[in-house]
């Protein structure tokens, strides 16, 4: 089967010109200024920005927590993060209590396995490391699944100590492997939700007042430290303050080798969203909404290197039946929001319409670091010969609408109901099949493959 791309503006990291091309058997064979070439399928792009598929590498599909579970499936959420030009998730696998490190990855085999609309990759949520685990985790860096989150928040749930997180980091960072830290001091924190919930204050804002940026700080710190000594590289997920972006910094300026991403919801919305009554719930993840003045320092961190990826951490939680389990408790609010769906048009709009960013980093930011830093470049993450033909045709004319009537995932409200945008996601080529096109869905279920990453941290 031969697809021919036409007169698109071709943007990757680094590139930006107009030129046809030409997709064979699912990737990229020929670029050109003008190619006479036959093919099965033309696509006009005249006008048009050609642009690698998005790389979001921070999902929660069917992800348990808090007594009941993420409401989009593998299905869903990936048809959804297709819908919003992401053709490639990093989800969360976990080792649930009592499971090996390998459970854990094939428990999520088992829920990903034909039912994804795009190609898929696993970090591996690592509750217990201990010495000896080492020949596991190289089994399963060999079948491909080539990062790990370790947590310091959620004691009792995910929390993993120092010393686990030093074992795993040192292993990993052996072979190429990467920690992925959720770095927010949970222990002190759950200190402050014991009070609060003591004094009545009990509104889903008192969940972004429990959660300081200090505590953050405090975490992104001792990760970067714990990764020094380990003498691994760390990343560092969902971001969220100037105070913790501040560490990120110092470590980079002294040649440590710390990676961080943020979040669309850390960049457009700030604690003022959650109000003081129970409609504040929709914005109830961890870490939380943070004062405004955070936007602006994450988007300049995002400029200058500092913060190297915009993932969603897409973890959605409908407002009926789940969320409301924390009525008058906000510690029982499940944590997560959507967005898989929303982050390259808000980023688009966000970063390259409102000046912030250039639209090389754009992309850079929404796809190609990833590819790189979770190893999967250059057959993820670019438009070049021999690349998976991963390709986004995007309308920089058009609008995106925003809401739960225009959305695609399943859940009840959308985290930026009633936005309209500039950009919108036109076609979507996954491996050069067209899987969305005029609105519609016409890839299928089962259409996505399960990514083999090869080494990290390759930046
Ligand atoms: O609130 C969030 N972020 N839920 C998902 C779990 C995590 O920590 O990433
Ligand atoms: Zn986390
Ligand atoms: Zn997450």
């Amino acid at each position: 089967m031969k697809t021919l791309i036409k007169s698109g503006r071709v943007v990757t990291a680094v590139d930006d010109y107009v030129a046809d091309v030409l997709i064979e058997d699912g990737v990229v064979s020929v670029i050109g200024r003008t190619l006479d070439i036959e093919a099965d399928r033309i696509i006009d792009a005249a006008g048009k920005l050609v642009i690698p598929g998005g790389i979001d590498p921070h999902t929660h599909m069917e992800m348990p927590f808090g007594g009941t579970q993420s409401a989009d499936d593998f299905f869903t959420g990936t048809r959804a993060a297709a819908f919003g030009g992401t053709t490639t998730i990093i989800d969360f696998a976990i080792q649930g209590k009592g499971e090996t490190l390998t459970q854990g990855v094939d428990n999520w085999h088992a829920k990903a396995d034909g039912k994804t609309c795009i190609d898929y990759g696993f970090h591996l949520i690592t509750t217990k490391f201990e010495d000896g685990d080492d020949a596991e985790m190289y089994r399963l860096m060999g079948a491909g699944v080539t990062s790990f989150k370790l947590f310091m928040a959620y004691p009792g749930v995910f929390l993993a100590d120092d010393a686990t997180i030093f074992r795993a980091m040192s292993a990993a960072g052996q072979r190429g492997g990467l920690v992925c830290m959720h770095a927010e001091n949970g222990i002190v924190i759950d200190e402050i939700i014991k009070r609060f919930l003591k004094d009545g204050r009990t509104a889903p804002k008192y969940h972004a007042l429990s959660r300081p940026t200090i505590a953050e700080a405090e975490g992104v710190h001792r990760a970067i430290a714990i990764a020094e000594m380990a003498e691994s590289p760390v990343y560092i997920v969902h971001l969220s303050s100037a105070d913790a972006l501040n560490k990120v910094r110092e470590a980079r300026d002294r040649g440590i080798a710390a990676f961080a991403e943020t979040c669309p919801q850390y960049l457009f919305h700030s604690i003022e969203d959650h109000g003081d009554d129970w409609e504040g719930a929709k914005y109830v993840f961890t870490p939380p909404l943070r004062e405004k003045h955070n936007c602006g320092e994450l988007w300049k961190g995002l400029k200058m290197d500092d913060l190297q990826v915009i993932s969603t951490d897409h973890c959605p939680f409908c407002m009926k039946e789940q969320k409301e389990l924390g009525r008058g408790d906000f510690s029982k609010i499940p944590n997560g929001a959507p967005g898989v769906e929303n982050r390259m048009a808000l980023i688009y709009n966000g970063g390259v319409v409102e000046n912030r960013i250039s639209l090389n980093r754009f992309v850079e930011l929404t796809s190609t670091a990833a590819a790189k830093m979770f190893g999967m470049f250059p057959k993820k993450g670019t438009i070049a010969v021999g690349s998976d033909a991963d390709i986004v045709i995007f309308d920089p004319d058009g609008e995106t609408r925003f809401g739960v009537e225009h959305e695609h995932m399943n859940v009840d409200y959308s985290s930026y109901e009633g936005w309209t945008v500039k950009g919108k996601v036109e076609t979507v080529l996954s491996r050069g099949r067209v899987i969305i096109e005029n609105g519609e869905h016409t890839g299928k279920q089962g259409d996505g493959q399960f990514l083999k990453r090869g080494e990290c941290g390759k930046i």
